[in-house]
């Protein structure tokens, strides 16, 4: 009975030590497996040995079944872009790469082949959004309009391109931070709108303001777009010609100083 329940054991560890030194006979794994996202252009992205294997890529969402993902299926390349592949956007994704040899062998089931996981992605709540472009105009020597314009996405509806808004809808703030040139305090507000309204600036101050999007429903870590070049206009009496801008060079991303809340998207604007 004992030299049974041995040689049980002994047959569990043999066929534990086959399957894992079988990765190492030349099946490369894909490792490093994470997802890259960019205005909901979504790439799943990995390393592997070099080999002469080939990947496909299967994907499911809250457990539903698995399925290959069109443009993925036995590539040699270590990246899949599953932007036209994840919809509904919002929705928690897994992606599985399996490693394929080269020469297709019928008899192989799915299940032998080497694979492995993604982590679960979820494009409405994780893509990255870069920065937004914004004009700004002073309409008296103490009211600004900050003018976004939405990023456009990688995601089409029919022939139509879709923009941050058309994608996000209500979900989507901007967050503008301005200062007094020379100043280091700075104020934010949260606009609902494209289009805002700051009023009751100090006249002939020179301000300067950025922007970024702002989506306050998602996780506090993805959160915050990429913010825009800071954009000032001259504090010259009655005169408000010309606007100054320069990219961003180690300023503070933060604003820190008592942020001041208005919102102006329930009004009228001018
Ligand atoms: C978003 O950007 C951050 C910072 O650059 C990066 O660490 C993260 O991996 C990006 N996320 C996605 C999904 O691309
Ligand atoms: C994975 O993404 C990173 C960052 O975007 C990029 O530098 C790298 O080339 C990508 N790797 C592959 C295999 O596409
Ligand atoms: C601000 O945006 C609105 C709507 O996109 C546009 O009609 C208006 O001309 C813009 N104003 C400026 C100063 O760019």
């Amino acid at each position: 009975m004992a030299s049974l329940k041995t040689g049980l054991y002994l047959g569990v560890c043999l066929c534990a030590w086959i399957i894992t030194t079988a990765d190492d006979n030349g099946v490369p794994r894909a490792e490093n497996v994470r997802w890259v996202s960019l205005d909901f252009k979504t790439i799943l992205n990995w390393t592997t040995e070099a080999s002469d294997h080939v990947f496909t890529v299967r994907y499911s969402s809250d457990d539903s079944d698995w399925t290959d993902s069109d443009d993925c299926i036995r590539v040699s390349e270590s990246e899949c872009d599953l932007t036209h592949t994840l919809k509904p956007l919002n929705r928690p994704y897994s992606a599985d790469i399996i490693t394929e040899p080269a020469i297709m062998d019928y008899d192989i089931s799915l299940e032998m082949l080497t694979h492995e996981y993604s982590s679960v992605f979820n494009p409405y709540l994780e893509s990255n959004i870069s920065a937004v472009n914004i004009i700004v105009e002073a309409l008296d020597e103490s009211t600004v309009i900050v003018n976004i314009t939405d990023p456009l996405t990688s995601v089409h509806h029919y022939d139509k391109q879709l923009s941050l808004r058309d994608i996000l809808k209500k979900d989507l703030k901007y967050k503008i931070t301005y200062y007094k040139s020379g100043s280091t305090g700075k104020r934010d507000i949260i606009s609902d709108t494209n289009m805002a309204v700051l009023s009751q600036l100090d006249a002939g101050q020179s301000y300067c303001f950025m922007a970024a999007a702002f989506i306050p429903s998602r996780p506090k870590r993805t959160q915050h777009g990429a913010w825009s070049v800071h954009q000032c206009i001259p504090g010259g009496k009655n005169n408000p010609v010309g606007v100054e801008s320069w990219s961003l060079g180690g300023c503070s991303l933060h604003p820190a100083h008592s942020p001041l809340h208005h919102r102006y998207g329930d009004g009228p604007l001018l």
